[in-house]
């Protein structure tokens, strides 16, 4: 699957699609998406989580003229970054959902499905969670696998040498279901100049930028404000994560599910200031960067409706309005007219499930780039919500947006050029792969 790409369905790796060992599919399409960052990874239904998190992801950068003639900072000066939490057993092997073992990943979602297994949990859950992996497992299936190491391009304890001068870094949470909240270590504005869809119209400052699953943003930074010799580091800072209540972390330590928790610090790259060739004064990114019209969302069909899409949790699985994956179906309501532009709504309004679990969801849509057009956070939640907010950058293209615990996000979605069957889902893998993953269907 070509995460942010806009192919044709048969192209964009749905699950339909997997092919088994010794197989092939050619995938063959035109790249029409302007210069951004975007991103590869394998889509088999209940083995993504897995399948991701041995290895099989990356960026995929696209360019072109309107970017090329910014002139910025290229070559060694445009650092991908792709960050990723991982957990290691004593022989030094990755240790995914209490096992080391990719055949150990779930095979299919339906006999974890509650509707489907009967019961609380799933035969699935209890075989692979339950039984191998014990509590802390299980719940790691349900709320996200954690890892308690962070690894920047497959490294732990990351390092950077860097010069004073401009820098391009682009960033990519390509963690299972962590979500950072990046930000410079001695508060300095991060210089936002792009998002998952590319560059934003001109670069935003933000002190700290939110990251959720499959997000990505693009970062400016001249390393001349530092002077040579320092050591400063990227950093992800403390925030409200789903799953605490009454300060006990239900979601991470508590059950075992992980030595760090979602929303702990940690240091994510550390960075020395050489001496650079040109000299040491700050200088600013271009002020104009691209042209990304506003979004008007007037343009929808359903102006007067937006859909609305739940985020649910049922008996022990994440859903959406209270539905689970099926492979070939997209209802009526999941159905749009090509050519047409929707509005969309996820709620995160944690109303269902036990406890009034919340978490915060990372929801993506297949084959388009979307804008953001509001957000709206409930009183119950306002705290998540305010340790969030000022880290969104939501002016550009994007095609993956976080929605945190209380928050309704809307969103402009243009349905263009390719009819068929797509998937919009959560990109918190293990939340995907239990069933929180529907199709839509774009129809002439
Ligand atoms: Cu990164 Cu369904 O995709
Ligand atoms: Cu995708
Ligand atoms: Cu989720």
């Amino acid at each position: 699957h070509w995460h942010g790409l806009h192919v044709p369905d048969t192209m964009d790796g749905h699950p339909r699609f997997a092919i088994a060992p010794g197989e092939r599919y050619v995938y063959e399409f035109t790249v029409l998406n302007r210069a951004g960052s975007y991103w590869f990874h394998p889509h088999p239904h209940g083995r993504t989580g897995a399948q991701v998190y041995f290895g099989l992801a990356g960026l995929f950068l696209v360019s072109d003229d309107e970017e090329a003639a910014l002139g910025l900072p290229s070559g060694r000066y445009d650092i991908p970054l792709v960050l990723q939490d991982r957990s290691f057993d004593r022989n030094n092997q990755f240790i995914y959902l209490g096992s080391g073992l990719l055949d150990d990943a779930p095979t299919d979602s339906l006999d974890r499905s509650p509707m489907m297994g009967g019961g609380m949990m799933g035969r699935g859950m209890m075989r692979g969670g339950m039984m191998r992996g014990g509590m802390g497992s299980m719940m790691a299936r349900m709320m996200g696998v954690l890892g308690d190491e962070i690894l920047v391009n497959g490294r732990s304890r990351a390092s950077l040498s860097v010069e004073q001068r401009p820098y391009r870094l682009r960033v990519l949470n390509g963690s299972n279901t962590r979500t950072y909240k990046l930000a410079w270590h001695d508060g300095s504005p991060l210089i936002a100049i792009g998002s998952d869809g590319g560059l934003l119209t001109a670069p935003v400052r933000r002190d700290y930028v939110m990251l959720a699953p499959a997000e990505r943003i693009d970062l400016w930074v001249d390393f001349a404000r530092w002077s040579a010799g320092s050591e400063i580091s990227l950093q992800s800072l403390a925030f409200e994560g789903g799953m605490n209540m009454g300060g006990m972390n239900m979601g991470g330590m508590m059950m075992g599910r992980s030595a760090l928790p979602d929303g702990a610090p940690f240091e994510v790259l550390a960075l020395r200031v050489e001496e650079g060739s040109q000299g040491a004064q700050e200088t600013a990114p271009p002020a104009r960067l691209s042209e990304v019209p506003s979004p008007d969302p007037r343009a929808a069909v359903n102006f007067d409706r937006p859909k609305i899409f739940e985020l649910t949790m049922g008996m022990m699985a994440w859903g959406i309005n209270g539905q689970s994956f099926e492979m070939l179906e997209a209802s009526p309501y999941e159905t749009v007219k090509l050519g047409t532009h929707e509005l969309w709504e996820f709620r995160n309004d944690a109303t269902s499930g036990m406890m009034g679990m919340a978490m915060p969801h990372s929801m993506h849509v297949h084959g388009v780039q979307f804008r953001v057009v509001e957000r709206t956070v409930s009183g119950r939640f306002a705290g998540y919500g305010e340790s969030a907010r000022a880290g969104f950058v939501d002016e550009g293209w994007k095609d993956t947006v976080l929605v945190m615990p209380g928050e309704r996000v809307r969103i402009l979605v243009h349905f263009a050029d390719y009819p068929g069957l797509f998937l919009y889902h959560c990109h918190m893998l293990e939340h995907e792969d239990g069933g929180m993953m529907r199709n839509y269907r774009v129809t002439v």
